[in-house]
């Protein structure tokens, strides 16, 4: 079965098809992280946008271990300018990878990256990762949008990973519609209690999630799950 190790904010270790996956890995700078971007080997490191807090240690790992990136296509021709070995994709595409499938869905948000985080890096994305007959989707940074209906739809979603902590991103009620809407079997939330705009309190979304029949899994930092 495919496994999920959340490393805190949006960056999960994947393990599926005898491939490890690296999500949106911020851990240099961050208050909550208890990994080191040294100890990390990935196959590939998937980047949802080009801001720091999702961007984070990828070209450092991917330059170090060479792992691919990939990434919307803008996003990826920047890493690739650095040195990384890098697979462009877009919105609306899918690619078979070694390990399973990867397509990107849209996301509504910013994705400036750079030194003062204005460079354009073109549009955000999500992921789903189908590998193993299991479909994980990870949102990115987004607001609730109804074509998640469309999404949970045509790929019928085994494992969400979810923002809930608003400003920047769904809030946790926007995050209870968009599990409704998304109708997976598990969610696992994300994206809270980092920094001090985005506080949350996973156990009270738990609550609410979980009557659209989900089952909500809130990890502790460091955590494991198989999906
Ligand atoms: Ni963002
Ligand atoms: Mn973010």
């Amino acid at each position: 079965m495919p496994k999920v190790r959340w490393l805190s904010h949006s960056c999960f270790w994947v393990e599926t098809g005898g491939k490890k996956l690296l999500i949106d890995p911020f851990l240099t700078g961050n208050p909550l992280a208890k990994e080191k971007p040294d100890r990390l080997h990935p196959d590939y490191i998937l980047l949802t946008h080009g801001h720091s807090d999702h961007l984070g240690d990828g070209l450092a790992i991917a330059q170090k271990t060479g792992a691919t990136i990939v990434a919307p296509n803008e996003l990826a021709v920047y890493c690739g300018s650095k040195g990384a070995t890098v697979h462009p994709m877009h919105i609306g595409g899918g690619w078979d990878f070694d390990f399973g499938r990867i397509k990107l869905t849209i996301a509504h948000h910013g994705s400036g990256g750079g030194e003062d985080g204005t460079l354009y890096l073109g549009n955000p994305c999500g992921f789903l990762i189908i590998s193993e007959g299991k479909t994980l989707y990870h949102a990115g940074d987004t607001g609730i949008f109804y074509d998640m209906k469309l999404i949970g739809e045509m790929n019928p979603i085994d494992l969400a990973l979810l923002p809930i902590g608003d400003n920047f991103t769904m809030g946790p009620d926007d995050a209870v519609k968009a599990t409704e809407l998304l109708a997976p079997r598990a969610v696992i939330p994300m994206h809270y209690d980092t920094f001090g705009l985005i506080e949350q309190d996973p156990q009270a979304f738990a609550k609410n999630a979980a009557k659209t029949g989900a089952k909500i899994v809130v990890l502790e930092i460091g955590d494991e799950y198989e999906y």
